[in-house]
């Protein structure tokens, strides 16, 4: 990288392109029909992990349900996590509760406007500060998220590895000495909206950027050489087997454990598997977890699901059981009272090839 490649005329160019262009090309995204920081916050957590496309029709449903920060702040746990049924990474959703009840009992019911306030809320890190400072408050705050280090490490040729923690510094630099001091809120939101329809990860289009006088890797053809990024460790595989009990018109379901991956969410009796394990093994495994007999039936579809840093195989059975009894955690519910828990997508995956095997269940 090169230090002097922003001199202040050059920089002064460069935030009227990336503005002038956000203004005329942004897209029409619900929670940019204002800035308030309420809304703003909740769509930045949405979008930390999960698609535009995807987030919208949750972030209508969230603002429907919980219009005002004081709603959601003190909604009860299984309402947060249904309205978040889905979207994964379901801490996002418990965080920004803590954090909303920080902001009520701590800052007067006003989302902070300084750094130093905003970082002390609980799941708010330097990205989700600077997008909130920048889009709701306008401050000079960079907000550097992968799509805005894809585009920055392309213009500068930023060499050093963007898995490194260490990085962002460098991108900090770049930006707070970059960044339009007069409208931060369109600048972070533009470089944003560039990385994600213009200078894409795979197939950038130089010849649409408003960056591409400004551009050293497109200037030297390197485009795709950046970001630098090392190899990422391979994920962890995990065996499952899943079993759907249905007693009449009751399903046996379980709530997860409070602590950990998909935390409180509910799920069939779920139990790890060994590759080379036979029924009897799976069955003592069963007992030893719900202390219930249980006889395997009919196979249904495989779930393989892609969590960051882990892999599930599952393989799904019906199955009856002996032996149960009901706990708080491990219980049979009905159809109604199952619709108003909170199912990881894996598990949303097994109920929709049960129901399409079944039809319904008043087979039975
Ligand atoms: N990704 C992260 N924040 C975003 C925003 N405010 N608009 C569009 N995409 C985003
Ligand atoms: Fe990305 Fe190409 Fe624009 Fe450079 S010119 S920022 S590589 S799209």
């Amino acid at each position: 990288m090169n230090n002097t490649y922003f001199d202040t005329e050059k920089k002064e160019a460069f935030r009227q392109a990336l503005i002038a262009w956000y203004l005329e090309n942004k897209r029409t995204l619900p929670w940019r029909e204002n800035s308030d920081p309420y809304r703003i916050w909740v769509s930045e957590i949405m979008l930390q992990q999960t698609r535009v496309d995807t987030v919208i029709p949750y972030f209508e449903r969230f603002m429907t349900r919980f219009e005002t920060m004081r709603d959601f702040a003190y909604a009860d746990e299984n309402a947060i996590l249904k309205i978040w049924e889905g979207l994964g990474y379901y801490s996002r959703v418990r965080n920004l509760q803590t954090a909303m009840r920080q902001v009520i009992e701590e800052h007067d019911g006003i989302v902070p406007n300084t750094k130093k306030a905003i970082l002390g809320l609980k799941g708010v890190g330097p990205y989700t500060a600077g997008a909130i400072l920048s889009i709701a408050y306008q401050k000079a705050e960079p907000a550097i998220d992968g799509n805005v280090m894809r585009v920055i490490s392309r213009v500068c040729e930023i060499d050093s590895d963007i898995m490194k923690p260490s990085t962002r510094k460098i991108f900090e630099t770049v930006l707070y000495d970059l960044i339009d001091p007069i409208d931060p809120a369109s600048f972070n939101q533009g470089l944003m909206e560039i990385g994600a329809l213009v200078c894409t990860p795979k197939k950038p289009m130089c010849l649409l950027c408003p960056l591409q006088s400004f551009c050293l890797a497109h200037q030297n053809g390197r485009e795709l050489d950046y970001p630098v990024k090392i190899k990422k460790v391979k994920t962890k595989k995990i065996q499952l087997l899943s079993i759907i009990v249905q007693d009449k018109k009751r399903i046996l379901v379980e709530q997860r454990q409070e602590n950990g991956l998909l935390a409180n969410l509910w799920q069939f009796p779920t139990v790890e598997v060994g590759a080379n394990d036979n029924r009897e093994m799976i069955k003592l495994a069963f007992l030893k977890k719900y202390g219930f007999e249980v006889e395997l039936k009919d196979a249904l579809p495989h779930v393989k699901h892609i969590f960051s840093h882990l892999v599930w195989e599952v393989d799904v059975m019906t199955a009856k059981i002996t032996d149960f009894i009901p706990q708080e955690k491990v219980k049979f519910v009905s159809l109604e009272e199952m619709s108003e828990l909170a199912f990881p997508v894996p598990y949303q995956k097994m109920w929709q090839s049960f129901i399409e095997e079944k039809g319904n269940l008043d087979n039975e």
